[in-house]
């Protein structure tokens, strides 16, 4: 995705800039220096024998503008005290600014109680990472947006939704019309609207419960879904249960084909064979989270976030408006 011309737009070259990235996904920090024609800095993220996370910044960063490259994807306990500890040397270095680019923000799921006794993990995430001293966060698909107000810091929440309907639009070339945008549950529904709205398509939206965690049973559709092409729409794919158990339902129903798109591939258990046994022709991830390699080989589609999130690094450091990349 072009999301800017290049040729007119002003480069982070000889700039007090320093991207860094953890363990997490060092292919996707690759890929953002890239686009902004910066180097990764050097940093040792290691352990020490004992387990604990040893880091050590290897180049001076005082009064530079420091922006940390990592999803708290699993292992996701190891992910986010690499990020903290990461955000902890370079404040300790007198960076000017520190940005947590999060691709995936690890704990979303648990950001309210759904019963008594029980964390909300997700603001406890948020305290970490301000106590460590980062000065703001950038993020994508966030699995709920008021998270964003766990924060004391601003936070810049991007959506890969342009990126997943540019595919739609010039790759797949579904027929329009006749193509069904499907919510797999009720908390998805402004994200398969907007979607539809997109691809000048038809709104479904189905009913899930979970009778315990990590299973997903398909309680009813609402929405005409018989002899149109579906495209399940989610933020995440853990177990896969709920895109499979949606496909198969949407089947029954009639649809003729189904597809699905959702931005965090972390394809926990046995996903990617479940994925593979469904009805589902494709389906259309990012790489906010590495994607293994048996997955693309299989039904995945795999479209990059790295110039969407160095856009809004390269955006952030001149201090311009990120808003654009929202539309
Ligand atoms: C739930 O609210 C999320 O949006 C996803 O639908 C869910 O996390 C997917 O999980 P799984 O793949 O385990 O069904």
């Amino acid at each position: 995705m072009l999301l800017l011309e290049k040729a007119r737009m002003k480069t982070l070259k000889g700039e007090r800039v320093r991207l860094f990235s953890g363990n997490a996904n060092p292919a996707l920090a690759q890929q953002i220096a890239a686009y902004l024609d910066v180097p990764l800095s050097k940093a040792l993220v290691s352990r020490f024998t004992n387990g604990e996370v040893q880091v050590r910044i290897e180049e001076n960063v005082r009064g530079n503008d420091v922006f940390v490259i990592q999803p708290t994807c699993p292992p996701v306990n190891d992910n986010l005290m690499e990020l903290l500890i990461m955000i902890d040397a370079l404040s300790r270095s007198s960076a000017r600014t520190i940005t947590a680019v999060i691709p995936y923000f690890g704990y979303a799921k648990q950001e309210k109680k759904t019963a008594g006794r029980e964390p909300i993990s997700a603001k406890l995430v948020a305290n970490l990472i301000t106590v460590a001293q980062a000065s703001r966060v950038i993020t994508l698909d966030l699995h709920a947006a008021a998270i964003q107000g766990f924060f004391d810091i601003p936070v810049d929440n991007l959506y890969a939704q342009p990126i997943i309907t540019e595919y739609f639009q010039m790759e797949k070339k579904l027929d329009n019309g006749g193509i069904v945008v499907v919510s797999p549950d009720a908390g998805g529904v402004a994200r398969a609207r907007s979607l539809a709205e997109r691809l000048n398509a038809t709104l479904a939206i189905i009913f899930k419960k979970r009778p315990r965690p990590d299973v997903a049973e398909v309680m009813e559709i609402v929405g005409d879904v018989k002899g149109k092409v579906a495209v399940i729409v989610d933020d995440m794919i853990s177990t896969g249960g709920t895109l499979v158990n949606a496909a198969w339902r949407l089947k029954e129903e009639g649809a003729t084909a189904v597809y699905a798109a959702a931005t965090h591939a972390i394809l926990a258990d046995q996903a990617v064979d479940l994925i593979v046994k469904s009805p589902i022709e494709e389906i259309i991830v990012t790489d906010s989270i590495p994607i293994p390699a048996y997955a693309l080989r299989a039904k995945f589609k795999c479209l990059t976030v790295a110039e969407l999130l160095g856009e809004a690094i390269r955006r952030n450091h001149f201090n311009l408006s990120v808003s654009k990349l929202f539309t």
